[in-house]
């Protein structure tokens, strides 16, 4: 019997996790916790929250005294941590959040985990979910590998790349067998609509401008969401401790090349004429300190653990579009309220 805590299950990426783990272990508890800030979103996982294996919990991965009584009220046997600040915009804007979420909480729970596990360390599990962001920026070749130094560029990846020299540094210090993984972009369901797909969706939906930054020129590797918690759930169990796994899908686009294949989708999907959607897009100045390219060299892990992506990139794509269109009330709850200040804010538009 495991007892599991997941942390950031209110997430995007978490929510996809913790319903892949509550619905395949019948032998594990879930004890999903979440700070619900602005990404947090408890209709994202409203499918399994009656589950008997299932519980949430509210609280923050920075307060030590709340995350120690979590650690002994649940007996957590094994932490699977995904909670963060994950915008880059958000990061050149307010630097600092990031640096207390994702550096001083990942602090917080390795603590606990040593001081609760200290008796028997050989028995449970601290994995850390990161960024090949941290990896730093690719020219037109080359893979991130790894074994690639670590190069991070923006106030987001320098906080996760200092994340995870602590999870290393707890390993390697206290013992703590620690498990990192390190994955390129994801798209699918549930994505909050500040990042790329998700916000040119909504913004298609209401004819509104669909901001490129500088010229569209730069690139990344798209992973959908359910094999990145697949592949999470194949490491948890497979992976050997101590180790990092890079995980993508070998599945590169040019942001401009991506946004209109979005547009043709869009165009398809809502009955409007070819080229339509396409015509709002804007070029708008770029984001300061923009990371040229991402690509992932995910061998290691289809080596060792026979992990590969499940999904066609095209079926992906169809069935996220189909997911936001949907679910018009998700989109509406998460862009009402603050987020209208925060796109007026990064878009300087009205
Ligand atoms: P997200 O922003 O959608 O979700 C983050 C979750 O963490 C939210 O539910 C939020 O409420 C919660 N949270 C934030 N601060 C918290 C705190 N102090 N205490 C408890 N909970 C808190 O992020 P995501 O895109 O799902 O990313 C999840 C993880 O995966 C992150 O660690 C991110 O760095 C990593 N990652 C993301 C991507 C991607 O493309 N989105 C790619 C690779 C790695
Ligand atoms: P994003 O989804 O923010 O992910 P990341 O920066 O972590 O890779 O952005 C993906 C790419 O899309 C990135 O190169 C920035 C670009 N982008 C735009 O051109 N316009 C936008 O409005 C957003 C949010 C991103």
């Amino acid at each position: 019997m495991k007892n599991i805590l997941v942390t950031g299950g209110a997430g995007f990426i978490g929510s996809h996790v913790v319903r892949l783990f509550v619905n395949k272990y019948s032998n594990y508890n879930i004890i999903n916790l979440d700070l619900l800030t602005y990404a947090g979103n408890l209709e994202n996982i409203k499918d399994i929250e009656s589950s008997n294996n299932y519980k949430f919990i509210k609280g923050d991965i920075c307060d030590a005294d709340f995350i120690e009584q979590l650690f002994k009220i649940e007996q957590i046997t094994d932490v699977i941590h995904l909670a963060a600040e994950s915008h880059v915009d958000r990061s050149i804007s307010d630097p600092l959040s990031f640096v207390k979420t994702n550096v001083f909480g990942t602090v917080t729970l390795l603590n606990a985990a040593v001081k609760f596990w200290k008796q028997d360390l050989s028995n449970h599990i601290f994995y850390h979910v990161s960024t090949d962001e941290v990896y730093g920026s690719l020219r037109e070749d080359g893979f991130f590998l790894e074994t690639t130094p670590y190069d991070p560029q923006s106030p987001y990846s320098a906080s996760k790349a200092s994340s995870d020299h602590f999870v290393r540094a707890w390993a390697n210090t206290y013992k703590l067998q620690v498990k990192i993984s390190n994955c390129s972009n994801n798209y699918g369901p549930n994505q909050f609509p500040e990042k790329l797909l998700p916000l040119m969706i909504n913004n298609i939906k209401n004819n509104k401008p669909l901001p490129v930054y500088g010229k569209g020129e730069n690139i990344r590797d798209w992973l959908y969401v359910v094999d990145h918690a697949r592949a999470i759930d194949d490491i948890f169990h497979k992976g050997t401790i101590g180790e990092t796994y890079n995980v993508g899908g070998f599945n590169e686009w040019k942001n401009i090349d991506i946004v209109h294949l979005l547009c043709n989708l869009m165009d398809k999907k809502l009955g409007k004429s070819e080229g339509e959607s396409a015509k709002l897009i804007t070029y708008v100045t770029d984001r300061a300190g923009h990371d040229h390219r991402y690509a992932i060299d995910a061998s290691k892990i289809k080596k060792e653990l026979g992990w590969k992506p499940s999904l066609q990139f095209e079926e992906g794509m169809e069935k996220t579009v189909e997911w936001y269109l949907e679910n018009p009330n998700w989109l509406e709850h998460v862009t009402s309220g603050s987020y209208k200040d925060y796109y007026k804010k990064t878009y300087l538009v009205n």
